[in-house]
């Protein structure tokens, strides 16, 4: 990351040559020294992302990172990033989970023109909660995230909990060819309409796992994002208690995931405590078991020899100070149903399409082949799916008519989880990003206190070009 302190070593003319109006604001002397910039530019990239005695894979990248910098803010604090476009082609950055304003928000045509190659954009907002967020782009994601283009944002607590470590993972998954080049099938009908386009090699901060190294009774804190086009993770720490104090970024009970498992899908994140409490000398496996048939070692906690960091680990996992989030009123909601539709083995027969009814085998042949609420989007621009009423409580049934599973995404908002597949959901945590079971429902809900067109779609990056967006208006 090209900090500040790095840019004002650059020449004046540089500044104001290479920045327009963000080297102007750097310049000027009333800015607070404690606000965070950056720049973020988007570049063609070179990473080892195999093993070392393997190709290296050429990329995109953040500032020539995969992934990107991990960009840290305090809770309230302004963050100001812009965004130099140096690819052949257009980008965004969003802020996946952060409530901040629709002008910030980086969706193309809905939010900011999409930025031309050459060209800038300044983000600049204030984050409300405190959190594990991330960032992306939001044009030709399934491409741009697949390539490499993502990074962690890290809003800290003002009292953050005592920890030995805080640790950030980044999981990825990567379709390579033996050359260590990005298979560039982007376009590739049977993801799209399948389980989205999964990778051949799993990561950890872009490279493959390797051992933690810990120490006996050391607390970690370790934030996991899952940033992968498609793959679900679930981890299990063996022979450990991982307690999960925050899911999307937003406080939560602390508490031990149900079967041990921290599950992650696409774009979600959750925050996990910990405590090595095994025998030093000693190494466990964290195991991904999300998928039965290939359940797999992400990597193993290995401990040291010799004596404890501490005579014990310290107490129960910490709980988080809530963010200012509004508590929406269930008596007085107003209640809205999205319904998904399409996919392969699906019972979709046509859907609406650049605003003409098609039947399936029509959309099929431009591969638009899934639908939110009967329509299948072709653009980020769409006429509004709903309307929520600003300031009020909404509660959304999202009912999955389709064999697949979608992790489904709001901007703008968090929302709490009720309930999944028709049982309250555990601990009915704040979330941005809530996983649909094949044929599975869910019951969301918010206040609508963030006025703008907000997208509601699939974090599985081939499925929403394959029409999986929606535009949820609040006003
Ligand atoms: Cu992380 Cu619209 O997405
Ligand atoms: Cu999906």
């Amino acid at each position: 990351m090209e900090t500040l302190s790095k840019a004002s070593a650059l020449s004046r003319r540089q500044l104001l040559l290479g920045g327009g109006a963000f080297a102007l604001a750097t310049l000027a002397p009333h800015l607070s020294r404690a606000a965070p910039h950056s720049i973020l530019r988007a570049t063609p990239h070179t990473s080892q992302i195999l093993p070392g005695d393997w190709p290296a894979t050429p990329t995109w990248a953040y500032s020539a990172q995969n992934p990107g910098p991990v960009l840290r803010v305090k809770q309230g604090e302004r963050l100001r990033v812009m965004l130099q476009n140096d690819l052949d082609q257009p980008t965004t950055v969003h802020w996946h989970g952060l409530r901040i304003p629709h002008a910030m928000d980086g969706v193309p045509d809905i939010t900011q023109a999409p930025v031309q190659p050459g060209g800038n954009f300044l983000y600049d907002f204030t984050a409300p909660d405190a959190g594990t967020y991330w960032y992306h782009p939001h044009v030709n994601s399934s491409e741009q995230v697949g390539r490499g283009l993502h990074g962690a944002l890290i809003v800290e607590e003002r009292n953050p909990p005592k920890v030995d470590r805080d640790l950030v993972w980044v999981l990825d998954d990567w379709r390579l060819n033996r050359d260590g080049s990005i298979r560039d099938d982007f376009q590739r009908g049977m993801d799209i309409s399948h389980g989205g386009r999964s990778g051949n090699l799993v990561t950890v901060n872009g490279r493959m796992p390797e051992a933690l190294q810990v120490r006996k009774n050391e607390r970690i804190r370790l934030r996991l994002i899952n940033v992968a086009n498609a793959r679900i993770f679930g981890l299990n720490f063996e022979n450990h208690d991982a307690h999960v104090i925050a899911i999307d970024g937003q406080p939560v009970t602390p508490h031990k995931p149900g079967d041990d498992v921290v599950l992650l899908a696409p774009g979600q994140r959750a925050d996990v405590i910990l405590d090595c409490t095994a025998e030093a000398g000693s190494s466990h496996r964290i195991i991904d078991a999300v998928y039965q048939d290939e359940a797999t070692v992400l990597q193993n906690i290995v401990y040291a020899d010799g004596a404890p960091v501490r005579e014990s680990v310290p107490g129960p996992a910490p709980t988080l100070a809530p963010n200012p989030l509004a508590e929406p009123d269930l008596n007085s909601a107003e209640h809205h149903d999205i319904i998904i539709s399409g996919g392969a083995m699906g019972t979709m027969q046509g859907a609406v399409y650049k605003g003409k009814y098609l039947p399936l085998d029509e959309l099929i042949q431009d591969i638009r082949i899934w639908a939110l609420n009967g329509v299948a989007a072709h653009t980020t621009a769409m006429a509004p799916m709903l309307n929520f009423a600003l300031g009020k409580s909404h509660i959304v049934t999202v009912k999955n008519e389709t064999v697949f599973p979608h992790p489904m995404h709001m901007h703008g908002h968090s929302f709490r989880i009720l309930s999944q597949d028709g049982a309250p959901a555990p601990h009915t945590p704040w979330a941005d990003t809530v996983l649909l079971n094949g044929r599975g429902t869910a019951q969301i809900a918010l206040i609508a206190d963030n006025p703008g067109d907000w997208l509601f779609h699939c974090h599985v990056l081939a499925h929403v070009q394959g029409g999986m967006t929606s535009v949820i208006r609040v006003a």
